[in-house]
């Protein structure tokens, strides 16, 4: 447990007060620079995607490339090591190489991975998520989000034999044309002809987009909470989901829950059941297997036939040892009941990370769930100070994000928080100073 001063923040485990200088922060990162430069010859990008360096600012204060990971921890080419806070944006749930999900994930691959059938991991995986999740009267699987985000939207269409699709400006649902922002290089304005999008939590724009396209909604998409990047995340407002369902079931709309993100971070049975709603299509992945490729759409029973009717696959959607990863994953989850420590030890860094924040004169706000939590320093509307705080803590060992919410998981220990509370100490003296100075 953390040891409170009188200003409520957590005792530094070594060092002195506010006052004394920080230690400094020792993390370079040569190795990373140069493998980037060999990587921009040949790669687009050198790195693309939610890796992309881009949106890690200030980008001298970010390792690119990854050399191993174990627990609740990773290591980058240059050999620093650091207490990571974003998961691999998600999929690491149990901790890095966890035993008991790789033991699974090798045994599948001992007695065959991609083969010609179909495997018996896939029926048991199929049930297990049937049983688990208390709306799914059936499961698919693909490798991806969007594969699954996608595949609901067609489900939905084959079932309504309507046309267009509601979804939340700012929500992320994978990398289709669609699903990307309008203007984005490489779609065109068609790929959004069929896409209304509608601001969160708002029930009469709901209402409207349904009222000016008389038969043609097919499906409703949305995240249980709402979490943009660079952005606070929003809690969905009293009676919002039940307002939505009603409304959604009256027309005939199907409603699709895109719980990628939260999944199994906010209890196991899907994220609606949180919050006390029942959707009719629910969209998994980075979770499910801790790290290894799956996702999953599930459906209620009423949609099962429309989803047969659907033409959808990939080359490796079958493979058995992921599936095989994604059992032992959600056995041990439930196990050790892995949502409810994963948002204790969220809870519990939050509290201690704005208290150090305080006892330093600096606001800091959690919004979202404290197993996914975004952080955002409020002092700076600019989120300049943000950045450079998030920066000063990862060159110091715990990697922080500024664009994006964090992850928690359950493989991150007293001693993990301990540590990264006195980073924050460290890293509020340093920006202190750096603007001092
Ligand atoms: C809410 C949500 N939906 C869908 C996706 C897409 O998942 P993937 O990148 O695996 O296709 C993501 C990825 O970050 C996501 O956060």
């Amino acid at each position: 447990m953390m040891a409170d001063d009188s200003s409520g923040a957590p005792a530094a485990s070594q060092g002195c007060g506010a006052e004394c200088e920080p230690r400094e922060a020792t993390y370079t990162y040569a190795e990373s620079g140069a493998l980037f430069r060999r990587a921009a010859q040949v790669i687009p990008c050198g790195i693309y995607g939610h890796l992309s360096p881009a949106p890690c600012t200030p980008v001298s204060a970010y390792p690119f490339f990854a050399e191993r990971g174990r627990g609740a921890r990773f290591w980058d080419v240059d050999g620093n090591e650091f207490i990571d806070y974003m998961c691999a944006y998600g999929p690491m749930i149990l901790g890095y190489n966890h035993p008991v999900v790789d033991e699974a994930y090798q045994a599948q691959m001992r007695d065959g991975n991609a083969l010609t059938c179909a495997s018996r991991k896939m029926v048991e995986l199929a049930e297990y998520l049937v049983d688990l999740v208390p709306m799914a009267g059936w499961a698919y699987f693909a490798k991806n989000g969007g594969d699954v985000t996608q595949y609901a939207t067609m489900v939905a269409r084959a079932a309504t034999g309507r046309d267009k699709i509601i979804a939340i400006r700012g929500g992320y649902h994978g990398v289709e044309p669609w699903m990307q922002s309008p203007g984005h290089d490489g779609t065109i304005a068609e790929d959004h002809g069929n896409v209304i999008r509608i601001a969160w939590n708002d029930v009469a724009a709901l209402e409207g987009a349904i009222a000016e396209n008389p038969g043609r909604i097919a499906g409703f998409i949305a995240t249980p909470y709402h979490h943009p990047s660079f952005a606070d995340s929003e809690w969905p407002g009293d009676g919002y989901w039940a307002r939505v369902e009603t409304l959604l079931r009256k027309e005939g709309i199907v409603f699709i829950i895109d719980d990628v993100r939260c999944g199994f971070r906010l209890g196991l049975r899907g994220s609606n059941e949180y919050f006390g709603f029942t959707p009719d299509l629910i969209c998994f992945c980075k979770a499910l297997a801790n790290g290894y490729p799956i996702s999953a759409l599930v459906g209620t029973d009423a949609l099962k036939r429309d989803a047969s009717k659907v033409f959808y696959t990939g080359s490796y959607w079958f493979s058995a040892a992921p599936m095989a990863a994604a059992l032992a994953c959600l056995e041990e989850l439930k196990r050790i009941d892995g949502p409810k420590r994963m948002i204790e030890t969220g809870t519990r860094l939050i509290e201690g990370l704005v208290a150090v924040a305080r006892s330093h004169g600096f606001d800091l706000r959690a919004t979202g769930a404290p197993s996914l939590p975004y952080l955002r320093l409020t002092d700076d509307e600019s989120l300049m100070l943000h950045q450079d705080w998030c920066g000063e803590c990862t060159r110091r060992g715990a990697y922080f994000t500024s664009h994006h919410n964090w992850f928690l998981s359950t493989a991150h220990t007293d001693e993990d928080l301990q540590r990264t509370w006195d980073i924050a100490d460290d890293a509020f003296k340093a920006i202190r100073k750096n603007r001092a100075g």
